[in-house]
């Protein structure tokens, strides 16, 4: 297993580029299996999710050739698409793969496939995603930690879908069985990010017919096929929102290169109020962050609301604050778990319940800690940046998730860190 030792101390200075959105690619990938022709994809992360997606689509004989290397240019050969059970032990390393489900019912009528797994951040219910396919018109039963589902007469039905929250990943899988679903159907209470509209319009590219992508109500008519897609994914908003983060702590000036904030709103609200200061041109944004960080009350929430996914990147922020900060986590029940870490490094942390109180310290400290699922680990290198001395941060291949070469890049502003394989980490 992997770790990083970073040196502490050290002010991020220089130019960065963002990779394409781990949210966005998933779906978008899976999305090409809802056609028998080819797709072209621009900008996809090289990450170990993405790797375990390709395997999963080539066991459907999906072909997936690089023809262009630096832009990570893929084209997708759907040709030989037939019907497979995906590896359970390939589904079970990320929560994304559930969103192959309505693609399969919607395309071939049947599926079998294990529970997602991914990151430890809560009980990650699928009930949203079965109970509107359901009402679509496919049989479902879960056996063995297995999903097994049919449609009887081998279409799904529009239907009108109400969620009890905005799940981002039920409306995309919902909106992607929609595509090929008899009649039209709407979707309520639909989740609005960023990442649903990208999806809704690589499928539009395809011929789909979705309207609403972005608001709460979302309406999909129905088509008899589709064709390939034609589709570059966007930066990562998340990855923008990490480097925000890291230069706010290090009273960091870089320049985040082809990325505009429009997606960011929330982020970059909350960044200026604890001190950090943007400055947008044609070529991408300027992040200055030279003054105290301020302390600030946060409650995640879905999109337009503060993302859950910057959650433990902004409570290293806060752990050096001039001030008590309060973050109530609403979206995960077990997403303080990088909170124990933190303490090791100095932070002053409390939590009760789905409320972190952080008390800032003028500073932290060194130290070895454990990173527990993907942003987790973005957090703690965050705060061994700014800590005294060197850490060391253990279990990086949560982090390999979901960001590409991060340690490359950090280099590049000014960090000193390293990469280290140790098979002693347990
Ligand atoms: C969520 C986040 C997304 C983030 C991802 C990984 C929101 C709204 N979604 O997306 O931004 O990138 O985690 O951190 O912020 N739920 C159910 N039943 C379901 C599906 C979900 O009860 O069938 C509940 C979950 O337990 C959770 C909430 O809904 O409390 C959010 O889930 P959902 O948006 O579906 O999760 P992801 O798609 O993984």
């Amino acid at each position: 297993m992997d770790k990083f030792i970073i040196k502490g101390g050290c002010t991020l200075n220089g130019e960065v580029t963002i990779s394409g959105s781990k949210n966005a690619a998933l779906p978008i990938l899976i999305a090409t299996m809802l056609s028998s022709d080819d797709s072209i994809i621009g900008n996809i992360p090289n990450l170990d999710d993405v790797q375990n997606l390709k395997q999963l689509l080539m066991d459907f004989g999906i072909k997936i050739l690089h023809f262009d290397k630096k832009n990570y240019f893929s084209h997708i050969i759907n040709k030989e698409f037939c019907y497979s059970e995906p590896s359970n032990e390939v589904v079970k390393k990320f929560r994304a793969s559930i969103l192959m489900l309505g693609p399969l019912l919607a395309k071939i009528g049947k599926a079998k496939i294990s529970l997602p797994g991914g990151c430890a951040i809560g009980k990650r219910p699928v009930n949203m995603h079965l109970d509107g396919l359901s009402m679509m018109g496919a049989n479902i039963i879960i056996e063995n930690d297995q999903i097994k589902a049919h449609v009887p007469n081998g279409r799904l039905s529009g239907a009108r879908i109400k969620f009890r929250f905005p799940s981002v990943g039920a409306t995309e899988n919902i909106m992607m069985a929609a595509c090929l679903a008899d009649g039209t159907t709407i979707l309520e209470n639909a989740a609005q990010e960023p990442e649903i509209i990208e999806l809704a319009q690589a499928l539009n590219s395809m011929g789909s017919m979705i309207i609403g992508a972005g608001t709460r109500t979302i309406q999909i008519i129905g088509q008899k096929s589709l064709k390939g897609m034609r589709h570059i994914i966007s930066p990562d908003r998340i990855e923008i929102g990490t480097f925000i983060a890291m230069a706010t702590i290090t009273g960091g000036n870089i320049f985040i290169k082809n990325v505009c904030l429009k997606t960011l709103q929330s982020i970059v609200i909350n960044f200026q109020k604890i001190g950090c200061n943007f400055h947008v041109d044609q070529n991408g944004v300027r992040v200055n962050a030279s003054k105290q960080i301020q302390n600030i009350n946060i409650k995640t929430a879905p999109y337009p609301g503060f993302p859950t996914d910057m959650q433990a990147q902004i409570m290293s922020c806060l752990c050096v604050a001039n001030g008590i900060s309060y973050i109530q986590e609403n979206v995960w029940e077990n997403r303080f778990m990088h909170t124990l870490e933190l303490t090791k490094m100095g932070a002053d942390i409390s939590t009760h319940g789905n409320l972190a109180i952080i008390k800032g310290k003028n500073k932290l400290t060194g130290s070895k800690v454990k990173a527990s699922d993907l942003r987790a680990s973005a957090g703690l290198i965050i705060a061994a940046l700014s800590a005294e001395g060197t850490s060391e941060i253990l279990h990086i291949h949560h982090l390999d998730r979901g960001y590409v070469t991060l340690e490359n890049k950090l280099v590049q502003l000014g960090v000193d860190i390293l990469r280290v394989n140790d098979s002693n980490i347990l």
